[in-house]
């Protein structure tokens, strides 16, 4: 069966990356959430997509320029505030002792890209490892070179390689840093190229797959996973493709 892990959260229908949004991952069924991760200015794990603050939070600045304690000042849902929604940035630690009493597989993508926060790796391996939660954690980046740094440091954690454009067998580029999934924009993943990876024994889990038409495509194929926006749609059009 092909697993939906619902993205940011529920990012398609509720604030992403907060608390309310992985509620609804849980409440809808999925059964992965796919999240976020930087570090603040005093080092702490906090679960937030963009560099800046501005589009999720209303004010400007960049996240490590700020403390736990000034993010959390914030409002994570500012976006939907005329909807009453008021949300706070939450930190790794917080959603996964919250995750730990569900069932939910769980991709942590460090976004370490533009600014490379070092030490992110080892912060992010110390609290899976402190909630025994290796066996249900992924771990993906489009740092390629940080993935390889995690499969160092915790080989027993899985790690799966994001990258937007059509890459040659992907799946031997995977293996090759270590990885076992590998996590491809739904425009590079075309049928003959999931089907490949995963016969060689690489899952594949593409994002953003929002659109009914692809879903059915990758539903059909069988595909390892789809990270979606709509985890409940995604449910519902799943219900009619099971393998
Ligand atoms: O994990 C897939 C997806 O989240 C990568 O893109 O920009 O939504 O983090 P982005
Ligand atoms: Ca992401």
């Amino acid at each position: 069966m092909t697993l939906i892990f619902a993205h940011r959260g529920s990012a398609g229908t509720h604030p992403e990356n907060t608390m309310m949004a992985f509620r609804e991952a849980a409440r809808v069924g999925a059964e992965g959430i796919e999240m976020d991760v930087q570090l603040s200015k005093d080092g702490e794990v906090v679960v937030i997509h963009d560099e800046k603050l501005d589009r999720t939070t209303g004010v400007s600045g960049f996240v490590k320029d700020r403390t736990l304690k000034e993010l959390q000042t914030l409002n994570a849902a500012s976006s939907y505030a005329g909807k009453g929604c008021e949300e706070r940035i939450p930190t790794l630690d917080g959603l996964l002792k919250w995750l730990y009493h569900t069932h939910l597989f769980c991709i942590i993508e460090l976004k370490n890209t533009f600014f490379m926060y070092p030490g992110l790796e080892a912060k992010v391996i110390r609290l899976i490892r402190a909630y025994e939660m290796e066996e249900r954690i992924i771990i993906s980046s489009f740092n390629h070179y940080s993935l390889v740094f995690c499969h160092q440091l915790a080989p027993e954690i899985e790690t799966a390689p994001l990258y937007r454009e059509f890459m040659y067998m992907p799946w031997v580029y995977a293996r090759a840093i270590g990885g076992s999934a590998i996590h491809p924009s739904i425009r590079s993943a075309p049928d003959s190229i999931i089907q490949s990876s995963m016969d060689d024994g690489i899952l594949v889990r593409p994002y953003t797959v929002n659109k009914e038409e692809d879903m059915k495509r990758l539903f059909k194929l069988g595909c390892s996973a789809i990270i979606t926006d709509f985890p409940e749609k995604a449910k519902i059009v799943r219900a009619n493709y099971e393998k």
